[in-house]
Formats: structure tokens, C-alpha cells, sequence
């Protein structure tokens, strides 16, 4: 029975595992506690080597997308993240919030838009430089509007088999054709930009007329997202497929201000700290620098064993990570 339950595979929902949990309980029912145990944790152990995106999927989403994979390595060619794990919290300069939030109202409003022969924006484009929030707006908008959230996974994408890379790209936006989710494509010039390699110079060419195509084709459920650092290097053929290209800037006086406070929200501060000053010294610094300035000096805090954040917390955490930071 040992023997026959450690060559079980597969994932929870498929039949020869629930025939496996029907002989475990069985076998429970007769009092052969230890055998059920044994069994069962063969089998937890089998069908965990599975359990990913798709159980996520199941359980968060209540929904059964397959996703595919390549067919080198069975790497799913997106990764789901659940609802709980989408970072959303964030702080955006005015303009570029009502710019985000119009994706988001009209995607609510997508029905009310049908009936005028109107579709709302799906094809999104978010640029800027790193730690602004590109990634984190997309993981946003799935998280305020409710939609599974896939992001594609480049490097299984680019598969090692010739000709497939761009058959892996086409599969995976056949089988989110009808799935309403929001699908990230992360720093998606690095497909574009791998064209200039010497390697397969061809085949990153057709892979980049692919995207262009699937991008422009898809009539999909959901939204898709494309983030990218370095506007310059993009193909300007890619730009035109975009149904909005939004800039993802630093954060100003203001916002810096917000970021501070509320990343250190749970926790003491020092009445009266200056923070207009404090946050003026962070003008020019990306909004994840910011971030790790506020926890740092939070650390510091505690450390010292006060808890309560005070300016020279906040001062020794600017000098010590300023020196990261390049203009
Ligand atoms: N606008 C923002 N408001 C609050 N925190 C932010 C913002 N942008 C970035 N961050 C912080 O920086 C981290 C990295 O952000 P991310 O979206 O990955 O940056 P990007 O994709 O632009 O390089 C986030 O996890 C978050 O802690
Ligand atoms: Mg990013």
C-alpha cells in the first residue's frame, strides 16, 4: 500500500488522489491510525511538489484557469499571486492616481461602456524609473477591482527550444482569452531588448512580433499590464498598441510626507517631528527608498530600546541610505 501511494502524483483535485484520501479514511475508520498517517503524509508530500498558482487560484478565486507551461521543464509560463499578497497601499502623486483610478472605473463600468459600443482601457503601459510603484500599481488595480492577478514569467517564456518561445507566448493569452484577471507583463523591454543579442537574433525578433500581435488581438475579460524602466530602448511599435501610457514619477514633498507617516503608522513617533523638513531632505528619492529609510530608522528606534521614532532615528537612516542613492 506504502509502495503504491508514493507513486501517487498529481494535484488535489484530480481523481486518483481523491481515490487515495477515500482508501486514507477508510483505513482510519478501521482504526489503523498509524497506516492513515503514513499514507497521508506520502501523499501530502506527492501532491505538494504540485500545489502552486492553481490551488491559489481555487481557493482565493473560486476559478479553474489551467495555465500553461513550456514544454522543456513544465514551468507554468505565469505566476498567480493571491489577493493577500498584492500590494496595494500605496502613495501616488495626484495626476497619476486619477490616471489609475480611470482604469479602474472604467473597467467597473465596462458594461455601461459596452452599451455605447465603448471598451475601457486594457492595455496599459507604465513606465519610470525603479521603485516608483510600476509593479506595485498593477498588483493595485487587480487588488481594487477584484481580478486574479497572473504575472508572466519571461524566463519561461524564452524557452531553450526554438520556435517555442513564440508558441509559449500565444498559448498563454489563448488560455486567458476568457479569463477575466489582470496580467502582468514585468519589465517586458527585456524581450524586446534581448533581440539585440547575438544569440537568436531571429527568433527574438519574431518573439517581439508576437507580443506585438497578442497585445493588439487581445479582446480579453481583463487588463493587461506592461511595466518597463527605460522608455528609450522600447520598439516604438510597441508604444502604439498601448490603450494608455502612464508615467510612474518619484514621489513629491507631499507624498514623501504620506509615505513616512504611514510606513511608520504602527509605530510611536516623536511629537512635533519635523517631518516637512525631514521629507524635504528626501526630495529626488524613489518612493521604495523612502520606504526603507522609514523602516530603518524604525529599527533604529527599536534597537536602541525606545520604540518611539525620534529625528535623529530618521537623520542616521537618511545618511546611511543616502549612499545608495544616485541622482
Ligand atoms: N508609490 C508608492 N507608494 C508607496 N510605496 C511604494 C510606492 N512605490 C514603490 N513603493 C515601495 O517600493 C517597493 C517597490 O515598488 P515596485 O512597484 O516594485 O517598484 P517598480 O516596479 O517601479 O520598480 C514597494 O514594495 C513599496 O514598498
Ligand atoms: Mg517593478
Amino acid at each position: 500500500m506504502i509502495r503504491l501511494f508514493r507513486s501517487i502524483e498529481g494535484e488535489k483535485k484530480d481523481d486518483i488522489v481523491q481515490v487515495a484520501e477515500f482508501i486514507i479514511d477508510d483505513e482510519r475508520k478501521k482504526g489503523h491510525t498509524r497506516l492513515a498517517d503514513r499514507l497521508s503524509s506520502i501523499l501530502e508530500s506527492n501532491i505538494n511538489t504540485h500545489q502552486s498558482y492553481k490551488g491559489e487560484m481555487q481557493n482565493i478565486f473560486g476559478s479553474d484557469l489551467n495555465i500553461p507551461k513550456e514544454n522543456r521543464n513544465n514551468i507554468p509560463l505565469a505566476t498567480a499571486i493571491s489577493r493577500e499578497n498584492l500590494r496595494h497601499e500605496m502613495v501616488l502623486p495626484a495626476e497619476i492616481e486619477l490616471k489609475i483610478q480611470r482604469i479602474e472605473k472604467e473597467f467597473v463600468a465596462r458594461e455601461r461602456l459596452a452599451l455605447y459600443g465603448l471598451k475601457p482601457r486594457r492595455r496599459i503601459l507604465f513606465h519610470g524609473g525603479p521603485g516608483c510603484g510600476k509593479s506595485m500599481s498593477a498588483e493595485r488595480i487587480a487588488w481594487n477591482i477584484g481580478l486574479p492577478f497572473l504575472k508572466v514569467r519571461f524566463e519561461a517564456i524564452i524557452s531553450s527550444y526554438l520556435g517555442e518561445s513564440a508558441s509559449n507566448l500565444k498559448k498563454l493569452f489563448e488560455a486567458i482569452k476568457n479569463f477575466p484577471c489582470v496580467l502582468l507583463l514585468d519589465e517586458f523591454d527585456f524581450i524586446a531588448k534581448s533581440r539585440d543579442s547575438k544569440h537568436d537574433v531571429g527568433e527574438m525578433h519574431r518573439i517581439v512580433n508576437i507580443l506585438l500581435n497578442v497585445l493588439e488581438d487581445y479582446e480579453g475579460p481583463g487588463i493587461i499590464v506592461a511595466t518597463t524602466n527605460l522608455e528609450g530602448s522600447i520598439d516604438k511599435a510597441l508604444f502604439r498598441r498601448f490603450d494608455d501610457i502612464i508615467e510612474i514619477t518619484k514621489p513629491g514633498k507631499e507624498e514623501i510626507l504620506r509615505i513616512l507617516k504611514s510606513t511608520l503608522s504602527a509605530i510611536d513617533t516623536q511629537p512635533n517631528l519635523a517631518w516637512k523638513d525631514l521629507s524635504n531632505k528626501m526630495l529626488g528619492f524613489s518612493a521604495a527608498l523612502i520606504v526603507k529609510i522609514a523602516i530603518d530608522a524604525a529599527k533604529i528606534s527599536v534597537i536602541q530600546g525606545k520604540g518611539i521614532v525620534n529625528e535623529d532615528n530618521i537623520l542616521q537612516s537618511l545618511s546611511e541610505n543616502q549612499l545608495y542613492y544616485k541622482s
